[in-house]
């Protein structure tokens, strides 16, 4: 191998190493990648800027190492785990949930937030979806990548369901509303928060179809994992946490 070449593919190997809360203190900035479609945990408000619960917590991570939260739009199907595993970002939180087969290519941090899988139907639910009496011939949206597509493709496609897999939820929220979609599968505090901002627009069918954790996405043994951990354990006693959940969760 020529010596440039050779260069070069160390420097890409070296790429692949895990991001240490060594080099991002260096650099003085914390680079979180997020899908900002998904309220209440990460979106973008009128002004353009992101907020949510997920962008709360990523602030207080970035707050305890001392370092800026650089936010970057980063759509779900590319974001876990490619931008994670290839050092694109530092940290991933996106609602995020943790799997097995995620953990081995990714370190997550402690659990931050129980959910579930649910189907969220038109408002008024007109074509009358019920889960699962009527999965068969019923076309039913996924966002990529996500444990609803893994989970529709274990349970629904079985019964005869057929998918329709979205890049942007969003893409898929404005089927369901057009009727063009029986039922998009989604997380639990996303139905409640578009019950909330789109009264009437969109109602949950049936029972939940899976329960699931969410945690924050480091590359594999970053020892960021471990300082995200710190955050959240100290937010989890002192309250913060807990102002969180009130903030964007808890229904008033
Ligand atoms: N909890 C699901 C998963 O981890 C869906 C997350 C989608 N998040 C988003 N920001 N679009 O697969």
């Amino acid at each position: 191998m020529k010596p440039a070449l050779l260069l070069s593919a160390l420097l890409l190997s070296s790429s692949a190493v895990a991001t240490t809360v060594a080099q991002v203190k260096a650099k003085g900035v914390l680079v979180l990648g997020t899908d900002p479609t998904f309220n209440p945990f990460e979106f973008k408000g009128p002004d353009g800027q992101f907020q949510g619960f997920d962008i709360d917590i990523a602030r207080a991570v970035a707050r305890d190492l001392g370092v800026k939260l650089e936010i970057r739009a980063v759509g779900f199907g590319a974001l876990m785990p490619q931008s994670v595993t290839s050092g694109r970002v530092d940290m991933a939180m996106s609602a995020i949930t943790i799997t097995a087969e995620r953990a081995k290519v990714v370190s997550f941090s402690q659990p931050y937030y129980r959910s579930a899988q649910v189907f969220i139907v038109r408002g008024g639910n007109p074509g009358k979806f019920a889960w699962p009496a009527d999965v068969k011939g019923k076309t039913i949206g996924v966002q990529a990548n996500t444990t609803g597509q893994y989970v529709a493709g274990d349970v629904l496609k079985p019964k005869g369901a057929v998918l329709k897999v979205y890049d942007d939820f969003a893409a898929g929220l404005a089927d369901v509303r057009a009727g063009r979609i029986a039922a998009l599968i989604g997380d639990a505090p996303t139905v409640t928060d578009l019950q909330k901002r789109l009264p009437g627009q969109f109602a949950q069918a049936g029972a939940a179809l899976a329960a699931e954790d969410y945690g924050i996405a480091f590359a594999k043994n970053s020892d960021l994992a471990a300082a995200a951990n710190r955050t959240l354990t100290k937010m989890k006693a002192n309250g913060e946490y807990q102002k969180l959940l009130n903030k964007w969760i808890v229904q008033k």
